[in-house]
């Protein structure tokens, strides 16, 4: 096993409100254990074009309360071509990089294994609002992207409640319905529509006028993106109701903001043990939440697993939002 002696940073894909935290906690266990640290700019981008910088106990003072990456993150194009992993490869074995600490999602994470297969040392760490990463249970920033999604939602409540109206509203996920499914139900929302279940528009008027006859003036609906068109969707239960409807398209807003203590909390474990796996020598592994732990897994494992919504959870929400 080589000596440990430089290690990387790097924040890649979607940023989430966390990674600031996450990056402190690599830079910290990294100095604490004798290593050179480098953060490194724009995710794949800083390794493909050698835009780092290195980084000491101050280079990560008043992040850990700070929304985004302050490393930047980027999906890098180039990367997902080898011609740019061998590039970062070089830059790697020019510069004395010994590992790498990769924080993003499911494409990042690729991106870290064609890496590690080359011989650079690779750990990812779990971030991005979706909370899709199916080996953990838990990503950073998911806690306070709900939070802002809930924020935003109470204050269309008031509104919709104002006028007797029916808001649909659109919460981010990608392909996963976690946020619509957990702020569906903070948000006490008449009906819930993830990516796992298929979509009915029939089913969500049903719902309406059931809870419509047993009194309900105004309704929430919260749609996972990428199901169907909100806009219609307001159009559609205005028409075949009657109940003056609204779309509103929550978007990025819900990744930004200061993060939570949960996620400043994991963010900070995640990255002190993405240096304990590097400093003994690991590489393609991810690190991650399990049974309230933090565990490591085989990238190409972790790839491997699928996740799925909680259907109890989604049941009762079902059941009681009437
Ligand atoms: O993965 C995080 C996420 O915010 C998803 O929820 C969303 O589908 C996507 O990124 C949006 O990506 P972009 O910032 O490229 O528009």
């Amino acid at each position: 096993m080589k000596d440990v002696k430089t290690i990387g940073v790097l924040t890649s894909g979607g940023d989430a409100p966390g990674m600031n935290a996450a990056i402190r906690a690599v830079v910290r266990a990294g100095l604490e254990k004798g290593f050179k640290v480098l953060g490194i700019m724009r995710g794949y981008n800083g390794l493909i074009n050698e835009d780092m910088v290195e980084m000491d106990y101050r280079s990560v003072s008043n992040i850990i309360n700070r929304g985004g990456t302050f490393l930047y993150s980027a999906r890098s194009l180039e990367f997902k071509e080898d011609a740019g992993v061998e590039k970062a490869k070089e830059t790697c074995l020019r510069v004395g990089l010994d590992g790498i600490v990769v924080i993003g999602g499911d494409g990042s994470f690729r991106g870290a294994a064609d890496l590690s297969r080359k011989g650079i040392p690779c750990i990812g760490i779990p971030g991005t609002i979706d909370n899709d990463i199916a080996c953990s249970e838990y990503t950073i920033g998911f806690n306070t992207a709900l939070e802002t999604a809930m924020d935003n939602i109470d204050k269309l409540r008031d509104t919709t409640q104002s006028h007797d109206r029916c808001s649909v509203v659109e919460v981010m996920g990608r392909h996963a319905g976690h946020i619509a499914l957990n702020v569906g139900i903070a948000c006490g929302a008449t009906y819930i529509v993830v990516n796992e279940i298929p979509y009915d528009l029939n089913d969500v008027l049903a719902h309406i006028q059931k809870s419509r006859a047993l009194g309900k003036k105004h309704f929430i609906i919260v749609v996972s993106e990428g199901v169907t068109d909100v806009y219609k969707m307001a159009k559609d239960i205005e028409s075949a109701t009657g109940i003056e409807s609204r779309a509103t398209v929550l978007g990025h807003i819900q990744r930004g903001g200061s993060p939570t203590v949960k996620d400043r909390v994991v963010a900070s474990q995640m990255g002190w043990k993405a240096v304990e796996l590097l400093a003994e020598g690991k590489s393609n592994r991810v690190v991650a939440v399990k049974d309230n732990d933090i565990v490591d897994y085989d990238i190409a494992e972790a790839l491997s697993m699928k996740k799925t919504i909680d259907m109890n959870l989604y049941n009762m929400a079902k059941s009681m939002s009437l």
